[in-house]
């Protein structure tokens, strides 16, 4: 593939730099009580905040400016860096992040790239993120990929949830094995680096619509990555819960069993949803889940795969084999 990142780009030593002062801020800052309050607050130790170096930006406008001080030439880089923002009428430089907890974003080398940062409180944006720099591209990261890794080797299963809290919330249970699309739909290219580490992948969104739609966002996505092999599956969370809130509440063991009892798989997901669009009661709507789930279930390369959901789509609609395979694309060609 394309080279996406400069691996000598002088903005990973000023990311690394603005992090170590970010932790240092929530191990010291005079001001760093509010912050250590909101994380135990969230129930978060301070081992495994060290192992996601989450940190503090503190309140007022120069902080980092004046940590990593500097020429006009080391401004601009921060400036590139997302770190910097520069006011287009007064060419006054200050601070991206202020008063907000810091979350680290790593590449799957370990190296920093991004940041977000979550207010204390209730006031909007809640989560501030850096911009598409040169070395942080967003819809192609995932969070707490490298931490997931740094801790285990061997996954076998990656589980993609929305959130930074989702991510750490549960490793602090336990589940150590949680990355995030951080408020981008899950894309193919997430999942084929997903694939090129574990065979699975268990999808967790919020239970809200929002979730809901990014559940179906990420089936479309998985959906050219199913070789046989690969399984995707899909754990729906009751209304107004996420896996932060959920985890926390019933805990290790009743979290694990619900992914044990519920996780759905990709098949049944696809068909129990599109036959939600098109009811496959009447004639028309069998005609009309053909018409849906034809092309898609295409996209699948894995040819046994394939093979079963035309079966499964056979058997719901009562056509046959025959009739199908004359009305859509040849199998083996997936588009
Ligand atoms: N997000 C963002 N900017 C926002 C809201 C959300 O970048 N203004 C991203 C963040 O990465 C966030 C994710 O989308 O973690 C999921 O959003 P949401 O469910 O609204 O937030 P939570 O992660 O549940 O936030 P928290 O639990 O801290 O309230
Ligand atoms: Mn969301
Ligand atoms: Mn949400
Ligand atoms: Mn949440
Ligand atoms: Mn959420």
């Amino acid at each position: 593939g394309k080279p996406r990142q400069p691996s000598d780009s002088p903005l990973y030593a000023l990311l690394q730099a603005a992090a170590d002062y970010y932790r240092q801020a929530l191990k010291s800052h005079p001001q760093r009580r509010a912050a250590v309050d909101y994380l135990k607050g969230r129930g978060l130790s301070g081992e495994i905040a060290r192992d996601f170096g989450l940190g503090f930006a503190p309140p007022g406008w120069d902080n980092l400016l004046k940590h990593l001080a500097g020429d006009s030439l080391q401004h601009k880089a921060m400036i590139d860096a997302g770190l910097l923002v520069e006011n287009p009428d007064s060419g006054k430089r200050y601070d991206r992040f202020r008063d907000r907890v810091i979350f680290p974003i790593h590449d799957s080398r370990g190296r920093v790239i991004a940041f977000g940062g979550r207010v204390l409180g209730d006031d909007k944006p809640k989560y501030l993120n850096s911009p598409e720099t040169p070395v942080f591209h967003k819809g192609q990261e995932l969070y707490g990929l490298f931490e997931a890794r740094k801790h285990n080797r061997n996954l076998d299963e990656i589980m993609v949830v929305e959130g930074y809290m989702d991510v750490i919330a549960l490793a602090q249970q336990g589940l150590r094995n949680a990355v995030a699309t951080l408020g981008t739909a899950t894309s193919e290219e997430h999942l084929k680096r997903i694939f090129r580490l574990v065979p699975s992948v268990l999808f967790c969104f919020d239970g809200d619509q929002a979730g809901r739609n990014a559940a179906w966002r990420a089936l479309e996505a998985a959906l050219p990555n199913l070789q046989d092999g690969r399984r995707a599956r899909f754990l729906f969370l009751p209304d107004g819960e996420d896996p932060d809130t959920l985890v926390r509440s019933e805990g290790t063991d009743a979290f694990r069993a619900r992914i044990q009892q519920h996780a759905q798989p990709l098949a049944d997901y696809f068909f129990q949803q599109l036959s939600e669009e098109a009811d496959p009661r009447s004639l028309e709507g069998k005609a009309h889940l053909v018409t849906l789930a034809a092309p898609l279930i295409d996209k699948i390369p894995g040819n046994t795969l394939r093979a079963l959901m035309r079966q499964r789509l056979t058997q719901i609609t009562g056509l046959s084999v025959e009739a199908l395979n004359q009305m859509s694309a040849p199998a083996g060609r997936p588009t």
